[in-house]
């Protein structure tokens, strides 16, 4: 039997996953690590704890299915998308991973800006300097850590670094570089013009390659790590967020995902690069070969779910562990006590800042509306409407660049949850499918490990083989009319009180 292994370095943790040539999940492990927030709006990880997850949740799935090392024949790499990477002559890690949803680099998009021209960097990158991308977090290291920058040798992405633990390679791929900010997204190759002009070196930089091509093996010392087998290729992979558009069939123009994870997601497919002049999504190369996709992100999706049960939930949480359940199925539960449009509360989900459609790093978390009849089960309501509105901002803006949804897939956590697609088709006013396999990102990187490994001719055969779409929700013509409404009402709170989150600094 030919099995194929996805590994998905998320933010809240790595999830592994084994699957048959079907595409069929065949077994999966996951393990945590803690994100450290030493200042508000900052954002850090560790490398080797990324390391050490992908060590430990390999071993686990090839003990649980008790598989010979060598009937894997490929290994596809997804992952958090943006974090920048820094290694030393060496190969350690100098310094704790500035990671995707961190904040801290507005000066230094003004800088990129500054230097490269705010009309080039959107012609070559597609994207206006954005304080979430890799090329700021390097000039920040830069200005603020001379004695770090001083030592850097290469800069990689997070998945990339597990690569190059895998096979001692450093390469990438097209569709998490075009989050660097440094990729001539056209050409699918690094801009000499961005990099000079922002004195980056090419050579601190990896090779990049298309998704499905093989980058390396994996070498003696991490097939000791790990349980696999020396010389098992890894492919390119692909960026969280292109893996999800693959392991949800998104390969077509006119098919469009959402994902909520950490963070929340717009993703449709591309066969041009098409840019929002504005750049309120972005425009990156797809995993799939000579084509493109654009992407609305909510930074603060999942990530809101998660801090509302970290810090409200803590009763939910103790039932859920003696029910053995998780706690987001009660609470989920809960806020379907409420009714379309939480009873007047509105929640902009704004706790990281955000990104689309508002590019504002400054933007806050806010529940308006709050009275004495409320109760917990309208804010918890209101924390899945109020991630879904900001995600129907995203949709709006994609369908304005003349992208027509056949229809829309949801996928991630988020995606597993009924009420949450209901509110997410009673918002787009369409219907919302799932793939019968919740995977994701590791199943699209599983089968760009398939075609590098010639177990399927392309992607469309792939897909073919492993997509099933399933479980249809039609809109509610109340809720629409209730969601239109207050959705206004939504977009125009961040309206009011821009000035006021820019006096907010701490
Ligand atoms: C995409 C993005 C996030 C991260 C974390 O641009 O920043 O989706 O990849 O999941």
């Amino acid at each position: 039997m030919a099995y194929l292994l996805g590994i998905d370095i998320g933010t809240s943790g790595t999830k592994t996953v084994l699957f048959d040539n079907a595409g069929n999940a065949v077994a999966s492990s996951t393990k945590e690590y803690p994100l450290y927030q030493p200042q508000i709006g900052w954002a850090e990880q560790d490398p080797l704890d990324w390391w050490h997850a992908v060590c430990e949740t390999i071993k686990e799935v090839i003990y649980k299915k008790n598989i010979m090392p060598q009937d894997i024949k490929g290994i596809g790499l997804s992952g958090q998308m943006h974090g920048l990477v820094m290694l030393d002559k060496e190969g350690n890690v100098i310094r704790k991973s500035i990671i995707w949803c961190d904040q801290r680099t507005e000066k230094e998009c003004t800088e990129i800006t500054q230097r490269v021209g705010a009309e080039r960097l959107m012609q070559i990158t597609a994207n206006p300097a954005l304080t979430g991308f890799t090329a700021s977090k390097i000039l920040w290291v830069r200005n603020n850590e001379p004695d770090n920058y001083e030592k850097c040798r290469k800069i990689l992405l997070p998945k990339d670094y597990i690569r190059y633990m895998l096979t001692g390679e450093f390469a990438t791929e097209v569709s998490d570089a075009s989050g660097m900010q440094l990729l001539d997204i056209s050409e699918r190759k690094w801009s000499s013009e961005v990099l000079e002009k922002l004195e980056i070196p090419r050579e601190y930089l990896a090779d990049v390659y298309e998704s499905v091509v093989v980058t390396g093996k994996v070498n003696k010392k991490a097939a000791q790590a790990t349980g696999l087998m020396i010389d098992t290729p890894v492919v390119g992979g692909a960026g969280d967020q292109a893996a999800g558009g693959i392991g949800n069939g998104i390969i077509k123009e006119g098919l469009v995902s959402t994902m909520i994870g950490t963070s929340g997601v717009v993703f449709a497919h591309l066969d041009r690069p098409m840019i929002d002049s504005a750049g309120r999504v972005h425009t990156f190369c797809h995993a799939v070969p000579g084509a493109w996709h654009v992407m609305g992100v909510t930074q603060g999706a999942g990530l809101s779910l998660k801090w509302f049960r970290d810090n409200f939930c803590i009763g939910e949480m103790g039932v859920a562990k003696f029910m053995n359940i998780d706690p987001y199925v009660l609470m989920t539960k809960q806020a379907e006590c409420s009714p379309a449009g939480s009873r007047g509360i509105i929640y902009l989900p704004y706790l990281m800042g955000e990104r689309s459609p508002h590019l504002n790093p400054k933007a806050k978390g806010v529940f308006f509306g709050i009275t004495a009849s409320h109760t917990k089960n309208d804010m918890l309501r209101a924390v899945l409407e109020g991630v879904s509105y900001s995600l129907a901002d995203c949709m709006d803006i994609i369908k304005g660049m003349g992208i027509t949804p056949n229809q829309v897939m949801a996928s991630g956590g988020g995606g597993k949850s009924k009420l949450w697609r209901q509110i997410q088709a009673d918002m787009f006013n369409s219907t919302i499918c799932t793939n019968k396999s919740s995977e994701g990102g590791a199943l699209g990187v599983a089968l760009l490990a398939g075609v590098g490994a010639g177990i399927y001719k392309n992607i469309n055969e792939a897909c073919e083989i492993a997509i099933n779409v399933e479980a249809e929700q039609n809109p509610i013509e109340m809720n629409v009319q209730t969601y239109s409404k207050y959705h206004k009402l939504y977009q125009k709170l961040y309206i009011d009180l821009k000035d006021s989150f820019e006096l907010f600094e701490q």
